[in-house]
């Protein structure tokens, strides 16, 4: 039993696959376009929003230290991450990585897990991006009802109908094609970052050093009955429950980490790259640290402007321009807001259609899923079907209860990442790497450690949610995918001992 469970697919096989014509996708990437992706969907909800929930109730100013401690961890796997993407040139990311490396149940296990990162973080920021249209919407006077306005405002019945369509309509596009897509994303991407940098150099303007004091602001006890709310380490070892002082940075990190997700997408797309042993580690790490520096720049700015007690938790960018009293600044940030997180919907959609459609091509999820459309060659089955559901389950959720549980998703993955790259360097020496993650198997281990650290730092509910949903997965493999992959039914060759030449 065991050896079916970590039967392994031969390198060599996932990328024979990606040459069956009826199954390829398009290659029309380049370095460049795999940046503006990765910066395409990094920034978005997490700095637009979750920046003022996490200065006024964890971190205050410290949110910036935040934003590196979560920048930390994202390097350390990106790395990881780099090293895989352009070693395994195949649709489907970390789970592709580890059916080369940990074997079939590992590697179901994590495409189980990408489910829940891609297809929740759409919904998430599908709300959030209606929450700021909503606000623009009610600037020029017009009002969408309570019931069709989402969940959270709704008594009773509550259907948020923007989010719904957005996701709808970008489902559309994706199945009329990448490069379509792509072009929309330079754009909006573009008018995303300008907006940032107009955060950044006009709120440089108004900052006062007396709301950087206290920068760390001291430790708080949590009222008593916080239980499952309370972050697991600190229920683990029974310490008080507590925000802000150092611990309270660690809390906002492993939430703001949530503004980062997304440049592991990137290597999903590696498989529709043309060069992608040397652009895949050149487009995950350039999004990657210019998105760092970003971030640290708009927070600074940002709890430099307003009393950090007095942030606004729905759209704190755009309300700190208005608390300063420059109502235009404000109606151009929120503008490029709704602009920005109609991209990262788009793109987390898009790897999460990806990695579905890698699972139905390996057969642990039906075959069905995995004929591209013979006109615009995009995986149109999987994008559809998940475009459906997605947009159900934007519509009737509310956005602080996911958006954890999407972080947890993602930091699981990243620890899975790290220890493959670990395993695969020894079982498959020979492996051409057109990137090697450097201090193997150190930095991989530290890795494993931070996002281990990240994780812990989340609510305890976090982690039962999490728990159910892999149980689902393990229900799931056990009476499908289990009997009916490839590997299973000898249709791929497993993988061999490490041969001493490589293909
Ligand atoms: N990183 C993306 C965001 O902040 C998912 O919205």
């Amino acid at each position: 039993m065991s050896n079916t469970l970590f039967r392994t697919k031969k390198i060599e096989q996932s990328i024979r696959d990606t040459e069956e014509p009826e199954h390829a996708l398009k290659k029309s990437l380049s370095a460049l376009d795999l940046t503006v992706f990765g910066i395409g969907v990094v920034i978005g909800t997490g700095i637009f929003v979750l920046t003022g929930t996490v200065a006024k109730n964890n971190a205050g100013p410290a949110v910036a230290l935040a934003f590196v401690v979560a920048g930390v961890v994202c390097a350390l796997a990106a790395l990881c991450y780099a090293e895989f993407a352009s070693t395994v040139p195949v649709a489907g990311s970390a789970y592709t990585f580890s059916y080369a490396s940990l074997g079939e149940l590992p590697a179901w296990i994590i495409g189980w897990d990408l489910v829940l990162e891609f297809a929740l973080g759409t919904a998430v920021v599908a709300v959030g991006w209606s929450g700021y249209i909503r606000s623009l919407l009610d600037n020029a006077g017009w009002h969408i009802p309570a019931e069709l306005g989402g969940r959270d405002g709704a008594q009773g019945f509550g259907f948020d109908i923007l989010a719904a369509a957005l996701v709808l309509v970008l489902t559309a596009i994706l199945v009329l094609g990448m490069k379509l897509s792509a072009r929309i994303t330079s754009l909006v991407v573009a008018i995303k970052v300008a907006v940032v940098l107009i955060v950044i150099i006009a709120g440089a303007f108004f900052v006062k050093s007396a709301n950087y004091d206290p920068f760390i602001p001291k430790s708080q006890p949590v009222e008593a009955g916080g239980g499952l709310h309370s972050p697991l380490i600190q229920l683990m070892f029974g310490w008080a429950p507590s925000n802000f002082g150092v611990m309270g940075i660690f809390t906002a990190a492993s939430v703001v980490f949530f503004a980062f997700i997304g440049f592991d997408i990137v290597a999903t797309a590696a498989e529709e790259t043309r060069n992608p042993q040397r652009d895949m580690p050149r487009g995950i790490l350039g999004s990657l640290v210019i998105c760092t520096l970003l971030y640290v720049g708009v927070s600074i700015v940002v709890t430099g402007m307003e009393h950090y007690t007095k942030l606004s938790v729905d759209a704190p960018l755009a309300d700190a321009f208005k608390a300063t009293g420059h109502p235009f600044f404000s109606g151009v940030i929120s503008f490029g807001a709704a602009v920005g997180l109609t991209v990262v919907c788009m793109i987390l959609l898009l790897g999460q259609s990806r990695v579905f459609f890698a699972m139905s091509r390996d057969g642990l999820l039906p075959r069905f899923f995995s004929h591209v459309h013979p006109r615009f060659r995009t995986p149109y089955r999987p994008t559809i079907l998940l475009g459906v559901v997605i947009a159900i389950v934007a519509g009737f959720t509310s956005l602080s209860e996911l958006a954890e549980l999407v972080n947890i998703g993602t930091l699981f993955a990243f620890v899975v990442v790290a220890i493959s790259v670990i395993i695969l360097r020894r079982t498959r020496p020979d492996l051409p790497r057109a990137f090697r993650t450097p201090l193997v198997p150190l930095l991989p281990v530290v890795s494993v450690a931070a996002s281990l650290w990240l994780m812990l730092n989340l609510p305890a509910e976090t982690w039962v949610r999490f728990g159910i949903w892999m149980a689902i997965g393990f229900v799931v493999y056990f009476f499908y995918g289990r009997t009916h992959s490839r590997l299973a039914r000898g249709e791929d060759t497993p993988a061999e001992p490490a041969a001493p030449n490589g293909p």
